[in-house]
């Protein structure tokens, strides 16, 4: 837990990084640069900006932001070895507040298979790999990778090594989306328990999605300590992809006040940076993703619609402008009732009653059973000149 506002999540995104990683994306430097300001805007604490070695691209959209984005701690990407280091360094050492993200593989799958190493080596490249970061720069990220199918004591041990050595935040990542809530909490806790500095220095949690628990084992994280939350725009990232940053964002903002904690994210930007990150990258939104799908904010059936009418709440724990959207929406369809029917015609310029609503309304369910969303024209063509007259 940090020592100064331990009531606040640090949001770390890491859109342009680990959501990059997604099949089928490539963002160029412009590109990259553009997100990177809209996630200034959006208030995120840190701005995981790529893996400057991966690329020489890569490289100049990192310095790039690194240079004109001001606000949030700029980091960039590193294996735990020196080339990658320096590169990540020579990165970001332009900006305000730059910060080194270092990382090594904890688990006995990935020692043995991908690393094709051993636990006593992976010790020692932990060290010097955080020695030398915390050479270069004073704020340093460590992460034993697939720590969630990792020996937990095993990895206390390189944890202790990485905060001997100077790492201010210690990030606990669930590489392949395997951990569930209680287990996540459990491990962490232990982690805690094992590792006497941690509670020193800024917990961090990185989940991503494979089963769909992403955002679950992030907010079980945050409740057993964390007080980062990696996670990206629109849930981009590696296979299923990572955590949501909008869903973690507005958790916290709907529910966090029962467990006193909140976040600096400003709110009202979310809708302008989903659209942005989607139309960059070519990913579109399922329209019923959580707090940004065309959905959220949209009733169908007619008893929703109803109870909307009356006092938004009935059906709504958001109101759409805190998300930046302008409103809600009353979709008409064959679930629809007559008071959404009515209101859509009064939008429309007709204010019809009685018999002439009832008769305009069978009409309604007429062509809502033959088509999926009944639209203005629709309404246009079924208040014919005698119901408008009545
Ligand atoms: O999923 C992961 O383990 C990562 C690390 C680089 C933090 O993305
Ligand atoms: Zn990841």
């Amino acid at each position: 837990m940090p020592t100064t506002e331990p009531d606040r999540v640090r949001i770390f995104d890491t859109t342009l990084r680990d959501g990059e990683q997604s099949p089928g994306i490539s963002l160029n430097a412009a590109e990259k640069l553009e997100i990177a300001q809209q996630l200034a805007r959006l208030g995120v604490d840190i701005i995981e900006a790529g893996f400057p070695i991966s690329s020489p691209g890569d490289f100049e959209a990192v310095r790039g932001i690194a240079r004109e984005v001001h606000g949030p701690v700029i980091c960039a990407l590193a294996r735990a070895q020196a080339p990658d280091i320096e590169r990540a360094w020579e990165a970001i050492r332009d900006s305000e507040r730059p910060r080194i993200h270092t990382f090594i593989s904890t688990s006995d799958i990935h020692i043995k298979h991908q690393l094709q190493s051993t636990r006593e080596d992976v010790k020692g490249q932990a060290r010097a790999a955080v020695a030398h970061a915390r050479s270069l720069c004073e704020d340093v990220e460590f992460s034993p990778m697939d720590a969630t199918r990792a020996d937990v004591e095993y990895t206390a041990e390189v944890l202790q090594i990485a905060l001997d050595e100077g790492a201010t935040t210690i990030n606990i990542p669930d590489t392949v989306g395997y951990t569930m809530p209680t287990e996540y909490a459990a491990f962490l806790t232990r982690l805690y328990e094992l590792t006497p500095g941690l509670r020193d220095v800024t917990l961090s949690v990185h989940c991503h999605d494979d089963l769909g628990l992403a955002v679950a084992n992030s907010f079980a994280g945050v409740q057993a300590g964390a007080r980062q939350v990696e996670c990206a725009i629109n849930g981009i990232g590696e296979r299923a992809g990572n955590a949501a940053l909008e869903e973690i964002v507005m958790l916290l903002q709907v529910r966090g006040e029962a467990i006193g904690l909140h976040t600096n994210a400003v709110t009202t930007e979310i809708a302008r940076t989903s659209r942005l990150v989607s139309r960059l990258t070519g990913y579109p939104v399922q329209p019923n993703k959580a707090i940004i799908g065309r959905n959220a904010f949209a009733h169908e059936s007619g008893i929703h619609q109803d109870g909307v009418l009356k006092e938004r709440t009935t059906y709504e724990i958001m109101d759409a402008r805190t998300v930046g959207l302008a409103t809600n929406q009353l979709v008409l369809g064959k679930h629809s009732g007559r008071h959404a029917l009515k209101q859509a015609l009064e939008e429309l310029g007709y204010s019809i009653d009685g018999q002439a609503l009832k008769t305009a309304f069978e009409r309604f369910k007429d062509i809502a059973d033959k088509k999926k969303q009944v639209t203005a024209m629709d309404l246009e063509a079924l208040v014919t000149d005698e119901l408008r007259e009545e």
